[in-house]
């Protein structure tokens, strides 16, 4: 096995992690199945399936009945948003589910479209998904101004200069990524959310990709809301989000007249997806043991989430290095995004490349018949492909590693690679 078996990647167990996840061990023509594709839907533990079917076999009802299944229904979902709210580091009732980010976002966007009127501006970032833009778009019809902030292109970071001077008094919201989906960079949310704050305007980020790489707090960022999709961090198809209560109360949801008018149910609207719900905690949970191993020490659920992305990070950091200096020793290949190791801090190990003379679809294609699971395309970070203008080519070839990924996966895709492109 070729690992360098420092202490970054002894710190997480990673054999523990892996006998948690049974698709691992899955075979593709004859081939391992090489999980590269996390920033799409990261694979999830046992005990996050179990918890899925055991409440389907026992207490599949809809909520606020007279009768257990239901009384059951609903202190599973009070569980799951204390699971949810130790994850992001704030209280139950701003936690808020929905099916994913994208509705979660439209339902706020036209709430705070209510508020807005012809003059109002949003500023939006050229490095966010579609869905942190298109919901703030749809604004436009009630004359909003949309203003985008510049990247820097030779490394895809966003150009906070440029961002801060379209942040005027007239900037009623400001909505930007934690980090990006397609080239992995990380950005200052802390700082974003304070040049918005000192002009008077909401900050809506978007932690989506970054929600399984790295420990969020919404204290101390200061967001006004933050936005993430459990299927990114090891648990079922959902979309979570966190609004501070002042704003969950204020805000007109559209919703049934028969909802309830109390936070954080006035934004949850039909029948939610219970027996997903019931996943959320045993994903939280499954967080929370992994960091226990990290740290025996972690008293508190919320003490052993971050313990766990303490490991997470620094095993990440590890793979990610070895898969980036192999990448570029690879003759043709391009690299988008951060590559200076020293700034490594600043970047996921979300890895967009294109190969000279490949396109990112035939790259994808041959890895996935040799069981490495990666992507191509634009993965919706449109604005981007757009802006660095691959978007005519078939956009980038994203390699997304997980903690549950390996040295050995990391070389042996290099070696793939090399073979595919020679
Ligand atoms: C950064 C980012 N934001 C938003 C989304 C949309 O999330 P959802 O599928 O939960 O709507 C994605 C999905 O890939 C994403 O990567």
């Amino acid at each position: 096995m070729l690992t360098t078996q420092n202490e970054t990647t002894s710190a997480l167990d990673v054999a523990w992690v892996r006998s948690q996840f049974p698709s691992l061990s899955q075979t593709v023509n004859s081939h391992p199945e090489t999980f590269l594709d996390g920033p799409g839907g990261t694979q999830v533990p046992q005990r996050v399936i179990d918890a899925i079917s055991d409440y389907l076999r026992r207490d599949n009802a809809n909520t606020g009945g007279a009768y257990t299944t239901s009384r059951h229904t609903d202190a599973m979902i009070a569980g799951a948003r204390s699971a949810m709210a130790d994850f992001l580091g704030c209280d139950p009732d701003e936690v808020v589910f929905g099916p994913n980010m994208t509705s979660l976002t439209y339902a706020i966007s036209r709430s705070i479209g209510r508020e807005l009127g012809a003059g109002d501006e949003i500023v939006l970032t050229h490095l966010d998904h579609d869905a942190n833009i298109s919901p703030w778009r749809a604004l436009e019809e009630r004359g909003v101004i949309i203003r985008m902030a510049e990247i820097h292109e030779s490394d895809c970071t966003l150009d906070m200069d440029d961002l801060a001077g379209k942040i005027t008094d007239r900037t009623k919201l400001v909505a930007a990524g934690h980090a990006s989906n397609a080239v992995g960079t990380i950005n200052d949310v802390a700082e974003i959310v304070r040049l918005a704050h000192q002009r008077g305007a909401m900050a809506y980020i978007d932690a989506v990709h970054y929600a399984p790489h790295g420990a969020i707090d919404v204290r101390a960022l200061d967001c006004d809301f933050l936005v993430c999709s459990t299927y990114k961090f090891f648990g079922p198809h959902m979309g979570v989000l966190y609004g501070k209560r002042d704003h969950l109360k204020r805000l007109d949801p559209y919703k049934v007249r028969a909802n309830t008018n109390a936070i954080p149910n006035r934004w949850e609207w039909g029948t939610l997806n219970h027996e997903c719900i019931a996943g959320i905690t045993a994903c939280v949970d499954y967080l929370a043991d992994l960091g226990r191993h990290v740290s025996s020490s972690a008293s508190t659920r919320r003490a052993a989430v971050l313990a766990a992305f303490d490991g997470i990070r620094k095993h990440e950091r590890g793979l990610m290095e070895s898969l980036i200096r192999g990448l570029l020793a690879i003759p043709g290949l391009k690299l988008y995004g951060i590559s200076d190791t020293k700034r490594f801090d600043h970047r996921c190990p979300t890895i967009a490349v294109r190969v000279e003379e490949h396109t990112p679809l035939e790259l994808a294609t041959r890895l996935g018949e040799r069981g490495f699971f990666t992507w191509d395309g634009n993965y919706y970070a449109l604005n981007l492909t757009e802006r660095l203008d691959v978007e005519k080519d078939g956009g980038f070839l994203r390699i997304g590693l997980a903690h549950y990924n390996t040295a050995e996966e990391v070389e042996r895709l290099l070696a793939a690679l090399r073979k595919i492109v020679a």
